[in-house]
């Protein structure tokens, strides 16, 4: 016979269960993790788990440690307390097999437009985390930069000079050259800033081709909330906490957004997602 009480220990057992299951499906999981710059507190005690496939918009004012939460993922940075596991590895080892199978696009790219190096060779780089920075290239190699270039429609700009292509294209560019490790996740640090606005619609459409035909987990940080709302499954609203995660119309509450970018929120109806305006928010 079982008395409610063992009902309730059973119930929470199964769900412990569940939720242990779900942990295990995550392709990256942030357990309680804080991260510090020596003593300034960049994350503080976040809990997220990110699944297979998922499209995430990564939002918050500036230094609320978006670049930060993206570099746990990479293990440039590792918490002080709590964990980040890929993959369901937890290790703090910067070439570990599981982070060959992350992309990134980091948020201000190191290679200079006007280093005399062709498209094709700016994405062969991306070929190096795999075939190491001593050896040479294969044929395989050369025709996986041809399919990334093809990805992003830039085939045709294969020979040119980084430096001759417009902001948009070297953009697509350094999109190519992350999808040319082959990623299962691909992170993107406000890949869409200082371009104008038909570029950005245009990256974000290739973005969210990739996300379709790819099957990528895709992270997207931005401050362009209107624009990752359309698209994303779930917004991550980072301001040194967690202050929210999930579908676009429910982390975008006038409560929520006047929390981490002030009282100068204004929110309207734009079909069903709400439309956001937030002043200039320096942290
Ligand atoms: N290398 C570093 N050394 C010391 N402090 C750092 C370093 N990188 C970031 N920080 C600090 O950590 C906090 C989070 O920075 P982070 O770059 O993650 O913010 P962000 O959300 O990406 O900001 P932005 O929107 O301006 O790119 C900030 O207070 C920042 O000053
Ligand atoms: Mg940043």
């Amino acid at each position: 016979m079982t008395t409610p009480g063992d009902a309730k220990q059973q119930s929470s057992v199964t769900l412990d269960a569940r939720q242990r299951l779900s942990a295990t499906l995550d392709v990256i999981r942030f357990e309680h993790a804080t991260i510090l710059y020596r003593d300034r507190i960049a994350l503080d005690n976040v809990t997220l788990g990110v699944r297979p496939g998922e499209f995430i918009g990564v939002i918050g004012p500036n230094g609320s440690g978006k670049t930060t939460f993206l570099k746990a993922i990479l293990g440039l940075v590792s918490p002080v307390s709590g964990s980040v596991r890929v993959f369901d590895c937890a290790c703090d080892r910067l070439r570990c097999e599981h982070r060959a199978r992350i992309g990134y696009l980091p948020q201000k790219d190191l290679v200079d437009p006007h280093f005399p190096i062709t498209a094709a060779e700016a994405v062969l780089m991306g070929r190096y985390s795999t075939i190491g920075l001593f050896r040479y290239p294969h044929k395989a190699d050369h025709a996986i930069v041809r399919e990334a270039l093809a990805a992003v429609d830039l085939l045709s700009e294969a020979r040119t000079p980084l430096g001759e292509l417009s902001g948009g294209q070297q953009q697509r560019v350094m999109i190519a050259r992350a999808l040319a490790q082959r990623p299962e996740v691909l992170l993107l640090d406000e890949p869409t800033t200082g371009i104008d606005a038909p570029t950005q619609h245009a990256i974000m459409d290739l973005i969210t081709r990739l996300h379709r035909d790819l099957r990528l987990t895709i992270l997207f940080v931005t401050h362009d909330i209107n624009l990752i709302s359309q698209v994303a499954d779930r917004l991550v609203l980072l301001k040194t906490r967690l202050f929210a995660a999930g579908p676009p119309a429910q982390v975008l509450t006038r409560d929520t957004l006047a929390q981490v970018y002030g009282k100068d929120v204004v929110l309207a109806d734009h079909d069903k997602t709400p439309y956001v305006i937030v002043g200039d928010h320096h942290a």
